[in-house]
């Protein structure tokens, strides 16, 4: 009983807290358009073309995708970031091979391939366009990574 009165405390205190923050700064889609006409079509940003890899922000970051992704297929019988990511195939393609962690399981046993959880590349890696960030920020990365 306790932990479910503090739990509600946190959660209304979350709610109340972030909306006001939000609501100055993010836009949503739609604009201030009433919901019953038809909002703005959004323009479709253009992903970044192939770049060298782009620096990290933090040691446990997924690297960003530093190249297009457009078509590239991740279903249950293909994974086209494999064809050229995987131990087998990155020599051949000059990517670098997906890190030991990706095929370790949620148990913490490694297996002999990408484990299931870290198959969807894109569910942790994504590729990048040139866009405003929508909310402010002011992150450094630590010194050790930056390198300055
Ligand atoms: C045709 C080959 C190819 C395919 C397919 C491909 N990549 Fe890549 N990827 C590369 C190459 C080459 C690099 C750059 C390596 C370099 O310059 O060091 C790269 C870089 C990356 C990096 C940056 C690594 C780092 O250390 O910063 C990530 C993350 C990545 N790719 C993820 C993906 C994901 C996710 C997919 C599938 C949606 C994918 N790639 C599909 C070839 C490919
Ligand atoms: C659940 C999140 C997650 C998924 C799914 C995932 N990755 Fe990663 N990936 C990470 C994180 C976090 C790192 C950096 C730390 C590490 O190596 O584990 C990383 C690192 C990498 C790197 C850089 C390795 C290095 O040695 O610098 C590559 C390349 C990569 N991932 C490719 C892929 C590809 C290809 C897939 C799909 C088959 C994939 N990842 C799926 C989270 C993910």
């Amino acid at each position: 009983m306790k932990h479910l009165i503090k739990h509600t405390i946190i959660m209304l205190g979350i709610t109340l807290i972030i909306p006001t923050i939000n609501a100055a700064e993010v836009e949503s889609l739609r604009g201030a358009n009433p919901l019953n006409e038809k909002a703005k079509k959004p323009v479709p940003k253009r992903w970044q073309s192939d770049r060298a890899p782009i620096q990290r922000d933090f040691v446990h970051q997924p690297p960003l995708i530093p190249h297009a992704i457009e078509g590239y297929v991740i279903n249950i019988r293909s994974n086209k970031c494999l064809s050229c990511h995987s131990w087998a195939n990155y020599k051949d393609k000059g990517a670098t091979k997906i890190s030991l962690t990706h095929f370790t399981d949620r148990d913490g046993n490694d297996l002999s391939n990408v484990s299931a959880r870290r198959y969807f590349c894109t569910q942790c890696h994504v590729s990048q366009v040139d866009a405003k960030p929508l909310v402010s920020n002011t992150f450094k990365p630590v010194k050790s990574i930056m390198g300055r």
